[in-house]
């Protein structure tokens, strides 16, 4: 039997990825199984675009950002999931691990339905995905907004200015909530938990009234501001989801105008996905690399590598996909499930408010 895996990188991409790669060909090439990396996500499989990865072409790449296989967000369409049947055969590829986001592994389970051999890495900064307790890069998001809300402590208060800085994660806080808790913001808003422009001030207000001459908002760019969603422009991505952003801004003017204290947005944007790794997130990819391979190794498929309190685990993939019924075509949809901020963690940060 042909011993051969082929390794993909999908969706948006974030510090660790490469740890991933260098996991899964490391430990898979010391039981003589060969690996290929497919270029650009799901577009390189329905191209038939690989490159060989040996242990030369994963060397030097534990602490770099990015992906050297590169990603896009592309969805294939029902046709395309047959030529992608048909490239894996083509290039040999017994089991196909699929390091992504919930975009990317609900299309990794939608070929696991079709009893194609895969297995997934959950990955993503936004820290959303089901059946795990951490995506990697999601540490090393919070590490970098972490400290940007730091620097932004000195400048505020020096000019007694209201700051509030736009933090990514779709529709969850979570690394608004992990930044906005470990930087000290005084206060936290989340997609999760409404609050109104009203109560956002009167905290900036009785902070000010106690002799604090500055603020610091942290502000996820899913949260609503009075029900609506901030877009960038109203185009879909190729998964049918918004392009989030500019919170910050327009929340940012109205706490001028109801507060009458000077104010100014920062943007954190894909700042949060680049760059070197944090220790935790190269350590987290490569347990989660090794432990794809020894799934594959060891004949276990259908599964997705998930940590579990301390422990690294490979979880049934039918445990955290959702089934759902397409509004439009009335077809049944798969969906990675969600993972969001519970209240009782965002009650954590409240307490720290004003
Ligand atoms: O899902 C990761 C993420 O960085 C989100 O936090 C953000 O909303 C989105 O991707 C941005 O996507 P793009 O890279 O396509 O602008």
């Amino acid at each position: 039997m042909s011993k051969k895996i082929g390794v993909l990188t999908g969706g948006g991409d974030c510090s660790g990825l490469n740890a991933v790669i260098r996991a899964v060909t490391r430990r898979a090439l010391i039981e003589g199984w060969e690996v290929i990396g497919f270029r650009n996500g799901w577009a390189g499989v329905i191209q038939g675009d690989h490159i060989v990865l040996d242990r030369q072409r994963v060397a030097e790449i534990l602490h770099l950002g990015g992906t050297i296989l590169g990603t896009s967000r592309t969805n294939p369409t029902d046709e395309q999931i047959g030529t992608i049947t048909d490239n894996l055969k083509k290039a040999g590829v017994t089991t196909l691990v699929v390091i992504g986001g919930d975009d990317t592994l609900t299309v990794a389970s939608r070929l696991h339905r079709q009893g194609l051999p895969v297995i997934g890495v959950p990955k993503t900064i936004d820290n959303d995905i089901a059946g795990t307790d951490q995506t990697f890069g999601f540490d090393t998001a919070v590490n970098i907004a972490t400290e940007a809300i730091d620097r932004l402590h000195t400048t505020a208060e020096s000019h007694g200015r209201v700051l509030v800085v736009e933090i990514m994660g779709r529709q969850a806080g979570w690394i608004a909530l992990y930044a906005g808790v470990a930087g000290g913001a005084h206060v936290v808003l989340l997609p999760e938990f409404p609050m109104t422009l009203d109560q956002i001030c009167k905290i900036i207000k009785s902070r000010h009234a106690r002799g604090r001459n500055f603020s610091i908002v942290a502000v996820a760019e899913g949260f609503k501001l009075e029900g609506e969603a901030i877009l960038q422009t109203k185009e879909l991505d190729a998964f049918g989801h918004e392009r989030l952003g500019g919170i910050a801004e327009r929340l940012c003017s109205a706490i001028e105008k109801a507060t009458g204290i000077e104010s100014r947005s920062v943007v954190l944007g894909h700042t949060q996905r680049g760059g070197t790794p944090t220790a935790f997130d190269r350590v987290l990819g490569t347990r989660y690399g090794v432990k794809a391979a020894e799934l594959v190794i060891s004949g276990q498929t259908g599964k997705m590598v998930a940590l579990r309190g301390t422990d690294v685990v490979g979880v049934d993939f039918d445990s955290v996909i959702t089934e759902q019924i397409d509004k439009k075509t009335g077809q049944l949809k798969l969906r990675m499930g969600n993972r969001n901020v519970p209240k009782e963690f965002y009650d954590l940060a409240k307490v720290f408010f004003g």
